[in-house]
């Protein structure tokens, strides 16, 4: 069985390669728009979506995460020139479920507008790491949120398969 929403679903990779342009404002607003859309607990919507477009910003995280995890620098964000940071209420159990659906739309809305993403949580080491506070206020993070999730977006350079279903993952109980 086959259709259009299925296909997107099908053919959304994590891309790891950006071409340098920016994304349009009408690219940008449908991804917005598709994060909002997601559904959540209780209907309860405990995100915040953090645009950035600022290399320097990037860079910044880029650094914080090498002096965190003691490892050498790179470009976590794969040269994507839009990241959007997701935060989410502390006080909401479902907060980072919520933002995973949130981060999910943003991806499959990129794969349908022909832009690549990849979801991104290794900036947890800078964003919930000794300088939390400080770029939670660089990232608009309303106050009593915390990151949950991010994603890169852009025009992708690179392609690829499919990944394999790993294992048996379906029971069908009877
Ligand atoms: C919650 C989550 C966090 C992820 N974090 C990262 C990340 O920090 N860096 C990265 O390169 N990929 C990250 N990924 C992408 C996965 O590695 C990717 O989805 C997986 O390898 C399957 O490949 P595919 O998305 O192309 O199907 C993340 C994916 C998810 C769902």
């Amino acid at each position: 069985m086959s259709n259009e929403t299925l296909k997107t679903i099908s053919d959304r990779r994590s891309n790891r390669s950006y071409k340098p342009e920016q994304i349009t404002k009408d690219e940008l607003d449908a991804l917005l728009k598709a994060a909002v859309e997601a559904p959540s607990a209780r209907n309860a919507q405990p995100w915040f979506f953090s645009v950035v477009q600022d290399v320097a910003l990037l860079d910044e995280i880029n650094e914080d995460i090498a002096m965190n995890t003691q490892k050498e620098k790179r470009d976590v964000f794969y040269g994507a020139p839009t990241v959007i940071f997701i935060s989410g209420d502390d006080t909401n159990r479902w907060a980072a479920l919520d933002s995973g659906i949130a981060v999910e739309n943003i991806a499959l809305a990129a794969t349908s507008l022909g832009l690549g993403s990849v979801i991104l949580g290794y900036p947890d080491h800078s964003l919930l790491g000794p300088k939390k506070d400080y770029f939670a206020k660089k990232l608009k993070f309303p106050e009593g949120t915390s990151f949950t999730i991010a994603i890169a977006v852009g025009y992708a350079k690179d392609t690829k398969a499919a990944h394999e279903v790993k294992g048996e993952k379906i029971a069908y109980v009877k």
